[in-house]
C-alpha cells in the first residue's frame, strides 16, 4: 500500500502539499493539484489517519536544535524562537545535541517521526549533507547561526568571518603583537569562519606590524574548558598580551585563571569574548566582545520557517545575514608598550 511519503516523493512535493491536495485542494496552484491527484490515482493510495494525522499534523509545532543550551548564546536565540512561535500560535519542542552530530541525527529523526511542521537547526558540525538527506524527506528545515550554503532552505546567520576581523583588529589596534586565539574545534562552523576572518585581516597588516597568533584548541566551548586550559597554558609561561576567545564563556573561563594566578586584566593582559551574552557586561571585569543579535536571529529564523510552514507552494527561500559588532568594555586596553608610546606622542 502506497504511503503519503510514496506520494510526496512520486510527485516532487512535500508532504505537507499532499496533505493539502487531500484536505485543504485551495491552498494549491492547479498544476501542482493535478499532479498530485494523478500520483495517488495511479499508485492507488487511499488517504488513511496518516493523511488525517497530517491534516491534524496542521499541529503547529516546530522543532529547534541548538548545540548548546547552557550557553546563554543559544538560550536567547531559542527565547527569540519560542516568540516568534507564540506570536504565530505555533509551539516549540527544543532539543539540545551537546555538540554532538549523532545527538543531532536522532533528534532529527524524532522531530521527522513526531511530523513537526518544520525543524529549525544550528548544525553542531559541518552536516549540510546529512540536513540535505532530511529535506529530501520532505521535511521543512531552516537553519539559524548558519548559511544554508547549498542546502534548498532558509537561514538566518551572522557574518562570523568579519566578527573575527573585528577581535583581532581591535587587539592590534591597541598595540598587541602577541595573540593567543582560545577557541573551539574548526569542525564548528561559526569558529571556521571567525578564524578565517583573524586570518584575512592579518593580510591587511604591513609585515612588520604584524602580530604572532597562538592557537590554543579546546574540547569544548565551556567556561571550565578554558578555566582548565588557561590555567596550564599559565603554567608554561604567559608569552602574550591578548587573548581573542571563541565565545564569552571561554572568556569568563579565561579571566578567572588569569586573576586567580594574579595576572590583571586588562592591565597585564586583554581579553576578548564573541556573542555579548547578558553577563558578559556585569562580569568580574566588563567583557569586550563581539556582539550577535542571538534573540533577533531565532526570532527572524522561527518567522521564516513558519511561514513555509504556512504556505509552502508560495514560500520562496531566504538567506539572512546579520552583522556584528564590536562592543569595548574594560577587559582590553592597550599594551604598557604601547600606553608608553602614547604617552611620547
Ligand atoms: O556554538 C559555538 C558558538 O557559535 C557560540 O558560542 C555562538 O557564538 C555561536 O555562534
Amino acid at each position: 500500500m502506497a504511503s503519503i511519503r510514496d506520494v510526496a516523493k512520486a510527485a516532487g512535493v512535500s508532504l505537507g502539499t499532499v496533505s493539502n491536495a487531500i484536505n485543504r485542494p485551495e491552498v494549491l496552484a492547479p498544476l501542482t493539484l493535478r499532479k498530485v491527484q494523478k500520483v495517488i490515482e495511479d499508485m492507488g493510495f487511499v488517504p488513511n489517519a496518516s493523511a488525517r494525522n497530517l491534516r491534524a499534523g496542521r499541529n503547529r509545532v516546530i522543532g529547534l536544535i541548538v548545540p548548546d543550551i547552557s550557553n546563554p548564546f543559544f538560550t536567547a536565540l531559542a527565547m527569540g524562537v519560542n516568540d516568534a512561535a507564540f506570536a504565530a500560535k505555533y509551539v516549540v519542542i527544543l532539543c539540545n545535541t551537546d555538540e554532538s552530530t549523532d545527538k543531532e541525527s536522532q533528534y532529527l529523526e524524532v522531530l521527522s517521526a513526531q511530523n513537526v511542521e518544520g525543524i529549525l537547526i544550528t548544525p553542531a558540525r559541518e552536516t549540510i549533507r546529512a540536513l540535505a538527506k532530511v529535506a529530501e524527506k520532505g521535511i521543512r528545515l531552516a537553519l539559524v547561526d548558519r548559511p544554508a550554503l547549498g542546502l534548498q532552505a532558509c537561514s538566518v546567520a551572522v557574518n562570523d568571518s568579519y566578527g573575527g576581523s573585528l577581535a583581532l583588529t581591535h587587539l592590534h589596534e591597541l598595540g598587541h603583537r602577541k595573540i593567543l586565539l582560545l577557541t573551539g574545534s574548526e569542525d564548528i562552523p561559526q569558529v571556521a569562519d571567525r578564524n578565517a576572518g583573524i586570518r584575512e585581516s592579518m593580510k591587511e597588516i604591513s609585515a612588520n606590524q604584524l602580530p604572532q597568533i597562538m592557537e590554543l584548541r579546546l574540547d569544548s566551548m565551556s567556561a571550565s574548558n578554558a578555566y582548565d586550559a588557561m590555567m596550564k597554558k599559565i603554567e608554561s609561561g604567559v608569552d602574550f598580551t591578548g587573548i581573542i576567545c571563541g565565545n564569552d564563556l571561554i572568556a569568563l573561563g579565561a579571566i578567572r585563571a588569569l586573576r586567580e594566578k594574579n595576572i590583571a586584566v586588562p592591565e597585564d593582559v586583554s581579553v576578548i569574548g564573541y556573542d555579548d551574552i547578558d553577563f558578559a557586561g556585569s562580569a568580574s571585569v566588563p567583557l569586550t566582545s563581539i556582539s550577535q543579535p542571538a534573540f533577533e536571529l531565532g526570532y527572524a529564523a522561527a518567522e521564516l520557517i513558519i511561514s513555509e510552514c504556512e504556505n509552502p507552494e508560495r514560500h520562496v527561500h531566504q538567506r539572512i545575514e546579520f552583522q556584528p559588532r564590536l562592543v569595548v568594555r574594560s577587559s582590553t586596553a592597550p599594551t604598557k608598550a604601547h600606553r608608553a608610546n602614547l604617552r611620547i606622542s
